[in-house]
Order: structure tokens, then C-alpha cells, then sequence
């Protein structure tokens, strides 16, 4: 487990859903802090993942704790189900999804558990000014959600420094998560500019070097 640099969440979607069990037992020897959990409903994004059947199996399968990113059209339903149903340590609602973001963030905030908003590539941190000291975590969207294995959206990345800058300014203890196309080019960028949290996908799971060594290299590439 590294003590400094950023934190690594492993996007479970890019998992191999053949043999999750060794994915899970190299993340674990890789000291992965979080299990990025992307949950979507098909509304929300044009595309289909992970219930909480599927993830509670994970869950009783290794002790890394759960980051689950919830990319539904119906957050209101959504958080308390996770709540009960898994025994997550972050929970992340998109604020496009929320007109009652800060209610939200105190069901998920009353349960222990740290509470995540997440805005889009075309979503403005200004829209989170009133949200940010109700939150402990903002995800910083760098692709448009629904896939792995897209292109970065440069005007994106940005954001991570905004948002950095705006946490200094407020005092605020907020967590900066990126998810989007980290790679071994585009984490030092990412972390330089203020990021607490990796969520790697593509980059981490990868068949040719496996996921030890590519954890390794995110790590060594953003320390
Ligand atoms: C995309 C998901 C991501 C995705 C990341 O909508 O939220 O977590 O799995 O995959 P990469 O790193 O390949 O962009
Ligand atoms: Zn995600």
C-alpha cells in the first residue's frame, strides 16, 4: 500500500467477468485502496452495468472497500438501496441526476459513509457551489460516462485544478476523484492538478503487463 501519491480505485466494469477472482486477488496484492463500483441504469447513460446482486457477490469475495459511482437517471431510489443492500465507504450521485443533491449527500453522510457528486465533461464546477461543503468527494467525469476505454475530454481535466483551487479557497476537506481515460500519460497531469483518487479502467486491467505492474507504473508515473 502506498503512503503517498494518489489513491487507486479499480473500475470493477473492466474486471474480467470470467475469472473476476484472480482480477480481485492481483488488485488486493497490488494494494488497490477502492473498488470503483459503476453502476448504470441505461437511462441515465447508454449502457447497462453492474446490479447490486452482482456487486454483493464481489463485496463478500475481498475486503477492499467499495467506491460505488452511481450513473442513474433516479439517485433518490438508487442511494438507499445501495445503502442497505451494500456496505459501501463511498457512495457518488451524478449532480445532473439530483435536484436535491444536498439531501442526498446527508442520507449518505448519516449511514458513515462518504458522500460523492459527480458532474459530467460538460457540467461546470461553478454548479457545485452550493453543494461543495455538503460533500466530501466531488468525481470529476474526464470521459462522458457510460464505457470504459474512451477518449479523454481535455476541457475536462481542467476542472481538477478549479475544483483545487476552490477547496483551498473555502477550506474545505473535499476528495477529488478523476475517472475517465487515467493512464499512465494522463495521471501525472490529473494529480498535479489536485486529484486524491485514480479510478483506473482500462489502464489498470490490463492482459499485457497484468495489474500489478500497471498499478505499479500509475503509481510510480503520479507520486
Ligand atoms: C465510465 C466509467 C469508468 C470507466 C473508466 O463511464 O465511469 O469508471 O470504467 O474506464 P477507462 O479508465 O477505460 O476510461
Ligand atoms: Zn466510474
Amino acid at each position: 500500500m502506498s503512503t503517498r501519491g494518489p489513491k487507486l480505485a479499480a473500475s470493477m466494469m473492466c474486471a474480467d467477468a470470467l475469472a473476476m477472482e484472480p482480477d480481485l486477488r492481483a488488485l488486493e496484492r497490488a494494494g488497490i485502496e477502492y473498488l470503483h463500483i459503476d453502476m448504470m441504469d441505461g437511462h441515465f447513460v447508454p449502457n447497462i452495468a453492474m446490479g447490486v446482486d452482482l456487486v454483493r457477490q464481489i463485496q463478500s469475495g475481498t475486503s477492499i472497500p467499495l467506491d460505488v459511482h452511481l450513473m442513474v437517471t433516479n439517485p433518490e431510489f438508487w442511494v438507499p438501496k445501495v445503502l442497505e443492500d451494500l456496505s459501501p465507504a463511498i457512495v457518488a450521485f451524478h449532480h445532473e441526476a439530483a435536484p436535491h443533491g444536498v439531501r442526498l449527500a446527508q442520507t449518505i453522510r448519516a449511514r458513515g459513509v462518504l458522500a460523492g457528486v459527480a458532474i459530467n465533461p460538460g457540467t461546470a464546477v461553478s454548479a457545485l457551489d452550493a453543494l461543495l461543503p455538503e460533500v466530501d468527494l466531488v468525481l470529476v467525469m474526464t470521459v462522458n460516462p457510460g464505457y470504459a476505454g474512451q477518449r479523454i475530454v481535455k476541457s475536462a481535466v481542467a476542472k481538477i485544478g478549479e475544483l483545487s483551487e476552490r477547496r483551498a479557497r473555502l477550506g474545505l476537506p473535499l476528495l477529488i476523484q478523476v475517472d475517465g481515460n487515467v493512464s499512465f500519460e494522463s495521471a501525472p497531469e490529473m494529480v498535479a492538478l489536485g486529484a486524491d483518487i485514480l479510478v483506473g479502467g482500462s489502464s489498470l486491467f490490463r492482459k499485457d503487463v497484468g495489474i500489478e505492474e500497471a498499478a505499479r507504473q500509475l503509481r510510480v508515473r503520479s507520486a
